[in-house]
């Protein structure tokens, strides 16, 4: 096991000893390494001024690029990866369309849109250009600009010139040293027994998967984390396995990875995770992550108590499987036990037949917090509706489940008796419970929940 964090920062090779893992990649670049390109707007993941590059290599050993937000980002994750910032461009296709299709005024947004920019231009599959960019704000050029930067990009691009610097990129990934690393607190492990061991050993550590959630432990609640273990280069923990029955999504799989097989159960659940955070949240972020932080707002937990998830559960070398309703046992409480963490994740297949559909209600379209978000499930077997933002945890309304049999009218009905939702700033409780019922009704009526996704409060 080594005891340094190795990785690549704009072509240069790294080694650091005595560097604090837990630092942000943001503070890092711009007071350890005097990079000020990135910048720093929100410092919790939702205006990408931050945005840079990360490259790695799969599996299978292909290369990959990931838009990700240097704020909220550990540089303990580095490990093994190639950071690329505004700097590391060297007068790159994107930079030469934004200033041609003017793209940039007071200029603080324009670092963080030319790494989105210079991700989508990388990806092999690129998702929706206005997808690409819906993570990072600008508040005085307006997007048509740098929309039409992006589509310009891609054309400039030098297919030779790209092929030449994805090679030498992907030499010098393959040349960084695959072992498990230790860095002070902040554990780094390739293997789920090790992993295991070391919270057994260290029931306190933290865990840290894509940061999307813990990151802001950090730069909003300046706590110190002494002792991390890091589950993002877990190989078992990286599996997805697509079963006849069901997906079984291991702790480590990122949103971005998991989007195909999600998305292939319902397209619902694509257009979910869509509008879940933004690429740059989807490059790391994970759905055990989703689950354990425990949001009553979080938007994977809906969808998959409708399905009838459950979580596979290690704790040293015992597992156990539990089923997701099971799971939590108050606000931001949860059966895990110390040393205990989710390995994977069971999400069962629709049956042929069922009706399902998912709604998400928020105030802004994209990377948007969920006011409420159901998914609901009619089968010939069963009737599960799943909910977020109606109470202390995700929940399913188990007595608007029981009355829809006698119609409608009894299920909404009876939806007041499953919830008694909070007024905050995203909802009032009345606008909750109401909209709740009518997604309810409109589920009832067929109403195709495209348009709803659409639906502002
Ligand atoms: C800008 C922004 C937008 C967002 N938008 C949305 C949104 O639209 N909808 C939504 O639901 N969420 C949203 N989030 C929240 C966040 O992205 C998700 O909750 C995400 O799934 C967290 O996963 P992660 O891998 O980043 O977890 P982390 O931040 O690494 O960890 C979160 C929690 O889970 C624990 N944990 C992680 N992995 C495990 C494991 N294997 N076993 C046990 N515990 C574990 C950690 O200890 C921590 O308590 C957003 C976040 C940001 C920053
Ligand atoms: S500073 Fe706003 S996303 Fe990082
Ligand atoms: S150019 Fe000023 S914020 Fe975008």
């Amino acid at each position: 096991m080594k005891s340094t964090l190795d990785f690549i920062l704009n072509g240069e090779r790294l080694s650091l000893a005595d560097e604090n893992p837990t630092r942000t990649l943001l503070t890092w670049l711009r007071e350890r390494r005097g990079l000020t390109g990135t910048k720093e707007g929100c410092a919790e993941g939702d205006c990408g001024a931050c945005t840079v590059v990360l490259a790695q290599l799969d599996a299978a050993g292909r290369l990959e690029y990931l838009p990700v937000n240097a704020c909220i980002l550990c540089i303990g994750a580095l490990e093994g990866r190639e950071v690329i910032t505004v700097e590391g461009l060297k007068s790159h296709p994107v930079q030469q369309a934004m200033v041609d299709c003017h793209g940039s005024q007071c200029g603080f947004c324009t670092p963080g849109f030319v790494m989105a920019l210079y991700a989508y231009c990388k990806s092999s599959e690129p998702v929706p250009l206005t997808d690409a960019i819906a993570g990072n704000l600008c508040r005085c050029t307006g997007y048509r600009p740098i929309l039409e930067a992006g589509e310009r990009a891609r054309r400039l691009a030098d297919p030779k010139a790209e092929a030449a610097e994805d090679g030498a990129r992907r030499a010098r990934l393959a040349a960084l040293p695959r072992e498990t690393t230790q860095l002070g607190g902040f554990f780094n492990p390739l293997t789920v027994d090790e992993l295991a061991g070391f919270l057994a050993a260290h029931p306190q550590a933290a865990i840290l998967a894509g940061g999307t959630d813990a990151g802001l432990w950090i730069t909003k609640q300046h706590r110190d984390l002494h002792e991390v273990a890091y589950v993002g280069r877990v190989s078992e923990l990286k599996d997805l396995r697509d079963n006849a029955l069901e997906l079984e999504i291991g702790a480590a799989v990122t949103y971005a990875e998991a989007f195909d097989a999600l998305a292939g159960l319902h397209p619902d659940i694509g257009e979910l995770l869509r509008r879940l955070g933004a690429v740059q949240v989807r490059a790391t972020g994970t759905l055990a992550g989703n689950i354990a932080n425990g949001s009553p707002i979080g938007d994977s937990m809906p969808v998959l108590l409708a399905l009838n998830s459950t979580l596979v559960l290690q704790r040293g070398r015992q597992s156990r499987e539990v089923g997701l309703e099971d799971f939590y046992t108050g606000y931001r409480q949860n059966v895990l036990q110390p040393g205990e963490f989710i390995r994977a994740v069971r999400v069962p297949k629709l049956q042929p037949g069922a009706r399902f559909a998912v709604y998400k209600l928020s105030k802004r379209f994209d990377q948007d917090i969920s006011a409420v978000c159901a998914a609901l499930l009619v089968d010939a077997a069963k009737t599960r509706f799943g909910f977020g933002g109606m109470a202390a945890t995700p929940a399913r309304a188990r007595k608007a489940e029981a009355a829809y049999a006698e119609g409608i009218e009894a299920a909404c009905a009876a939806l007041i008796e499953d919830f008694k939702p909070l007024s905050d700033q995203r909802a009032s409780a009345w606008y909750r419970i109401t909209a709740a019922q009518n997604l309810l009704r409109k589920f009832h009526a067929r109403v195709g929940p495209r348009a709803l996704l659409e639906l502002t409060p």
